[in-house]
């Protein structure tokens, strides 16, 4: 038995890429804080397909529940970790709480860093493995109102591309991606500016659904390139190499 794990499965693109592994008969490890989400979700995949689902709440802004999470992990053999869990804050720095921040980064980048490093360290050599982070179209292109979330992203990107040329010039058979998805129709925005209900329609030209996204992010699954990014003006997904400057020794 190998498992799929899942962080940020209790809503948006993380619950529908739960879906999309369940319909491809995947055994499925997820996460997030909604304990109660989380058991109506793998009730609803058990029942609908012969998979096996186990979920595991925690808080990825808290350090030691990382590391919890990924010793609980160690029961079962992993096949592909989706590093999805992550949110945004909508505002010029200056008018940032930096508490939000702060918790911003630990959930962005210190949870998806820990877990990366440590499923790499047990599986870079297993054949069939793949890591995949989600980043964003802000993950290249900085954006007036979302500077330090871009910033996030931009590490995810950095560090997500470089662990990939890294594996790839060790020879390791693990693969490692990045999804980066521009504007989805999740909670995303609500949280990031910090409202109760956020219309898409009225706040974005275009837009995908989550549904669209969980589709985008099994055509990286399925491809042998390293980044699937949404283009910023076009809204294509496009499948390509990695996009930062590497330098190798
Ligand atoms: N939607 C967009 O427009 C968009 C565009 C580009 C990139 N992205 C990226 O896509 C990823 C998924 O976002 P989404 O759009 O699907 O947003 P979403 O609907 O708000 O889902 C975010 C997920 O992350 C989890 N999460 C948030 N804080 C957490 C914490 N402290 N500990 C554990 N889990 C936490 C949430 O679960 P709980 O609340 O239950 O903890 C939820 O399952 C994020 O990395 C986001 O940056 C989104």
């Amino acid at each position: 038995m190998s498992y799929t794990v899942i962080t940020g499965a209790s809503a948006g693109i993380g619950y529908q890429t739960a879906h999309a592994f369940a319909e491809r008969g995947k055994n499925l490890l997820l996460t997030a804080r909604r304990e109660n989400v989380l058991l109506s979700l793998k009730k609803e995949l058990e029942e609908t397909h012969s998979i096996e689902v186990h979920v595991f709440p925690a808080d990825l802004s808290e350090t030691e529940q990382v590391y919890d999470f990924y010793q609980k992990l160690e029961d079962f053999e992993l096949e592909t970790f989706i590093n999805n869990a992550g949110f945004g804050h909508y505002n010029p720095i200056t008018n940032q709480e930096l508490p939000r921040v702060e918790k911003m980064l630990r959930v962005n980048n210190e949870a998806l860093t820990i877990l990366s490093t440590l499923f790499a360290k047990d599986y870079a050599s297993v054949e069939g493995t793949q890591l995949i982070n989600v980043s964003s179209n802000l993950g290249y292109n900085v954006i007036e109102g979302s500077v330090t979330y871009a910033a996030t992203k931009f590490y995810v990107s950095a560090f997500t591309e470089g662990l990939a040329q890294e594996l790839t010039s060790s020879g390791s058979s693990m693969k490692v991606k990045i999804l980066a998805p521009a504007a989805t129709e999740t909670e995303f925005a609500k949280h990031a500016a910090d409202v109760d209900q956020f219309n898409y329609e009225e706040n974005f030209k275009q837009y995908h659904t989550s549904v669209e996204m969980a589709q985008f992010m099994m055509a990286l699954y399925d491809s042998d390139l390293t980044v699937g990014i949404v283009d910023g003006s076009s809204y294509e997904f496009q499948l390509r190499g990695p996009i930062f400057p590497y330098i190798s020794k």
